[in-house]
């Protein structure tokens, strides 16, 4: 490496869990707009730096995120790194409170991959307030799937011809609680669907909606609409070349390996919607609900919004001939005051 890479972000917290000796990381990117928000994100990882690295990349996506939103808030993200054994969720839960309550409220929490709307309670209980998304029943506005989903349909009837999702052929990869929403609403619209899942017992789920099953790789098959619903990654410039759809939009963080792909994807006239748009509806309506005074109509109508934000970036993009990525990122620094 010929130059030292800078840190962007404001602050990174790696502590190892003294009930749980699991490792946790939260990173704060931003809180130029407000408090820094973002997912607490609990997996494996192959190594605890790993997930360091996934902590730093997705609290920058979510700096992008909240502010094409138009939230004022930053980004941030908390990663508790999964062993291979587990950990007694008690312990791990009352580790990444103390993580997140040591920041003194310059980071609050949600739900993301491997935490819930019952964990979202304890961290609530136990670090001040600052965790999004407990149960309705416990004041909360409850788990963020259903606007996540209703925030990728939003971008995505944005992205194709008007009235065109009625026979349209989309590749969902990812059954998860967001993938299967989308499903749902896709086939209700006329959609042909097909899905897939590295947990396999799902299939008779997804078949009982009327999508159709799938062990083969969406992101290579002929297709209108992709919808990646799963972990980020999925598009590499070895995938992104042998890409068979004609747009790519879905609710699953960092879904490019590297900013070069959109590149890639422009060049063989694969619209792609960025993920931090499209991934939006969730903390949209989880923050209006919770924090900002939003009824329910109110916040609905924040995350159908994204459907005007999609427009604006692929419009820009089009215009200049650049990707969305950059046309996303000159809209997100010109909202952030940085550009
Ligand atoms: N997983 C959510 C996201 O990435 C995190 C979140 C949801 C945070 C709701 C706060 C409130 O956007």
């Amino acid at each position: 490496m010929n130059r030292t890479e800078s840190f962007e972000g404001e602050v990174l917290r790696v502590v190892r869990g003294t009930r749980s000796g699991v490792p946790i990381a939260v990173a704060i990117h931003s809180t130029e707009r407000g408090p820094a928000i973002g997912g607490c994100r609990i997996k494996p990882y192959p190594s605890w730096r790993d997930g360091v690295d996934d902590a730093l990349r997705l609290s920058a996506a979510m700096t992008m995120k909240c502010a094409l939103a138009g939230l004022p808030y930053g980004g941030g993200k908390t990663v508790a790194v999964l062993p291979a054994e587990g950990a007694r969720r008690r312990d791990l839960i009352a580790d990444i409170a103390e993580a997140i309550s040591a920041l003194g409220g310059r980071y609050r929490t949600g739900p993301d991959i491997g935490s819930t709307s019952e964990d979202m309670a304890e961290i609530h209980r136990l670090a001040h307030g600052w965790a999004f998304c407990r149960p309705e029943a416990q004041g909360g506005s409850g788990t963020s799937s259903a606007a996540t989903a209703r925030g990728v349909l939003a971008a995505l009837r944005a992205g194709v011809a008007p009235g065109s999702v009625a026979g349209s052929r989309v590749g969902v990869i990812g059954f998860g609680s967001v993938g299967r929403l989308v499903c749902e609403s896709l086939l209700a619209q006329g959609a042909d669907v097909v899905v897939t899942d590295v947990d396999g017992e799902l299939r008779p789920v997804a078949e009982q909606l009327g999508a159709s099953w799938t062990t083969a790789d969406l992101v290579r098959e002929r297709l209108d609409v992709l919808v990646p619903a799963a972990t980020g990654g999925l598009l590499t410039a070895e995938s992104a070349a042998a890409c068979g759809a004609s747009l790519i939009v879905g609710p699953a963080n960092n879904q490019l390996v590297a900013d070069e792909v959109a590149t890639v994807l422009r060049d063989r006239g694969i619209t792609w919607i960025p993920d931090v748009i499209a991934s939006a509806g969730g903390i949209i309506h989880a923050v209006g609900r919770e924090e900002l005074g939003w009824d329910e109509a109110a916040a609905n109508a924040k995350v159908d919004a994204i459907a005007d934000t999609t427009s604006a970036v692929l419009s820009r993009a089009r215009e200049r001939g650049s990707t969305t990525v950059r046309a996303a990122r000159e809209l997100a620094a010109r909202l952030t005051g940085t550009g």
